[in-house]
């Protein structure tokens, strides 16, 4: 099942996200449609308060970019250390249809979390892959990733995040892997 995929100025993407309690079929099954979703609109990310969830919860495939081992669910995570350097690259969001900015996030970052089978995993993540999870945790922090960006680049920004408020602007596959 394919869910609406929330965009810029939707209430559910500045609220609180609650913890799982337990991974049963009902996350299972969100878990699955949330894959379904993001395949659908060509994107590698989705977070849930996205599809109108305000779950921890989102999840990742970088295998259209041939990066990482395909499929990941991270339930209930927390990242823990952000490394010193950072680096710069242009992101966009399933969220923020057409905008794409250069946003500057440390390279390397360590994050606690449960898979689906609701081992504990903790681990290292550098590069392409951990910029992809902060900017998903983001997601569940109630961050878009304009609030990265410089007062100036955001108010030439509030045009374009006014359209899609007011629903002038869709989701629309694309080939830029939205996050
Ligand atoms: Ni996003």
């Amino acid at each position: 099942m394919l869910y609406e995929i929330q965009t810029y100025g939707k209430e559910v993407l500045r609220r609180k996200t609650e913890k799982i309690p337990e991974i049963d079929n009902a996350i299972r099954k969100v878990v699955n449609n949330m894959f379904e979703t993001m395949y659908a609109a060509e994107g590698i990310g989705l977070a849930a308060p996205q599809v109108d969830k305000s779950i921890r919860l989102f999840i990742v495939d970088l295998s259209p970019l041939e990066e990482d081992e395909g499929k990941r669910v991270f339930i209930n995570p927390e990242i823990y250390v952000y490394g010193g350097e950072s680096d710069e690259y242009e992101e966009g969001c399933l969220s923020l249809p057409t905008v794409r900015e250069i946003v500057t996030r440390p390279t390397c970052i360590k994050i606690r979390y449960q898979n689906l089978d609701g081992d504990h995993i903790d681990e290292e993540v550098c590069e392409f892959l951990a910029r992809v999870i902060q900017h998903e945790y983001d997601h569940l922090e109630q961050t878009l990733f304009t609030d990265h960006l410089s007062s100036l680049k955001r108010s030439l920004l509030k045009k374009t995040l006014n359209k899609i408020a007011r629903g002038e602007i869709e989701v629309e596959a694309s080939e830029n892997f939205e996050l």
